[in-house]
């Protein structure tokens, strides 16, 4: 069988990375905003790649990057390449970089295969208009009325930014599961645990759930040094009593596994001299069940209730985003496990703290995930790094599962 003979160019791979990482390259890391003007770049430089593997390339209406072979039904792998502000090489690359090596070889022998390939780098994972807005959209999770509304966090539209993209197509790009049997994505763990267990790859059970709510607390602007204590209406005061009251609040939860971060803090008006009026944050939280999340949630409605009758501020709470925890695919899993042992890989089954597109497709079709270790469990970071080795073990493990998969199916 032709998918025994096949073998992954790991050494292609860490150079195409290193390609893909010249776009937005910012010291060690990268930063590809999505839909900025490098993630743009990067977008057609894969597009380019895809072509000369042999694929049909369509970059859709939202930017997703897809390239697919002949095939009538086919496996979806890949990830995305845009990245958070200063974040690493690898975060995302690394999947959408090996589904390309994986997709190679399908394109270079398609009678040998059964099933072919759909890679897809899906945009905005990241979240600058909307996390996973790619993978969503291509799942049919969002109306159109909501794209043409989406800004990015620097406030420009979604139409605006897709005019850095030219060669994309009016319509968006979309699962048939009919057409799509699974979604396979190979990632850094993005955490300490492979690396600390000194093991080659993890094998993805569920992905946590994860929310986010922005906070305001409305006060009333007045001169700082004139404004006694008693009588202001202070919404810094009121945000960061808050954050510090909700971060010991989630903590005597106790729920396992649980975390939590207060981000994008601001105080409205920025200057030393005058009482701030307004006192916003985004307020994050991930855990693996969704009743944890609702606590935490109740927990954060109550400090933040209780901050601003204490300061006499008002506050609304606004949800951000709400992803639901997801499980990966059973047979998937055992799949992956067949292989690992094949292959003499040391390995583990273990939940993904970070979100990732498998769990917007992982309820559509059957998915699964591959980790590779993350030096220092670092990721987010221009520091994120992890060596060729591990970088290869990962490969190998995916492509033999995508080609032994797309054989038989
Ligand atoms: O934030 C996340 O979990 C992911 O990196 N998008
Ligand atoms: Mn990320
Ligand atoms: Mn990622």
């Amino acid at each position: 069988m032709r998918s025994m003979l096949a073998r992954p160019d790991a050494e292609r791979v860490i150079s195409d990375l290193r390609a893909l990482a010249g776009y937005g390259s910012c010291g060690t890391g990268v930063e590809r905003r999505a839909l900025g003007i490098a993630d743009c770049e990067s977008r057609r430089w894969l597009a380019d790649r895809m072509r000369e593997a042999g694929l049909a390339v369509e970059i859709d209406a939202v930017g997703n990057v897809l390239g697919r072979t002949a095939h009538a039904r086919r496996i979806v792998v890949g990830s995305h390449t845009d990245t958070v502000p200063r974040g690493g090489w690898l975060d995302g690359a690394f999947g959408v970089v090996a589904g390309l090596e994986v997709a190679r070889e399908v394109a270079a022998h398609p009678h040998c295969y059964a099933t072919g390939i759909e890679l897809v780098s899906f945009s905005d994972e990241e979240g600058h208009f909307l996390p996973m807005l790619g993978s969503k959209s291509y799942c049919g999770e969002i109306a159109e009325g909501i794209l043409a509304s989406l800004r990015n966090t620097a406030g420009q539209s979604l139409a605006e930014c897709m005019q850095g993209l030219p060669e994309a197509t009016a319509s968006l790009a979309r699962l048939d599961t009919a057409a799509h049997l699974a979604f396979l994505e190979l990632h850094i763990e993005q955490g300490p645990v492979l690396e600390s267990e000194g093991l080659d790859v993890g094998i993805v059970t569920h992905v946590v759930g994860a929310r986010q709510d922005r906070v305001r607390f409305h006060g009333r602007a007045n001169h700082a040094g004139t404004t006694p204590m008693g009588l202001r209406s202070d919404a810094a005061q009121a945000l960061f009593r808050c954050a510090v009251a909700w971060a010991d609040a989630c903590s005597g939860l106790q729920i396992p596994g649980a975390v939590w971060n207060v981000a994008e803090a601001s105080t409205h008006p920025a200057a030393g001299n005058v009482v701030p009026e307004l006192g916003i944050a985004s307020f994050q939280y991930r855990a693996q069940e969704r009743e944890s999340l609702d606590r935490m949630a109740e927990a954060l409605a109550s400090v933040a209730d209780r901050a601003a009758t204490l300061t006499g501020t008002r506050v609304s709470i606004e949800p951000v985003f709400a992803l639901d925890p997801t499980a990966m695919d059973t047979m998937m899993i055992e799949a992956l496990e067949e292989q690992a042992l094949r292959l003499g890989l040391r390995g583990r089954c273990m939940p993904s703290g970070a979100g990732h597109d498998a769990m917007v497709l992982g309820r559509h079709l059957p998915a699964a995930m591959v980790f590779v270790p993350s030096r220092g469990g670092v990721s987010h970071s221009t520091d994120e790094d992890t060596t060729p080795e591990q970088l290869a073990r990962g490969i190998e493990l995916f492509a033999r599962t995508v080609w032994s998969i797309c054989s038989r199916s």
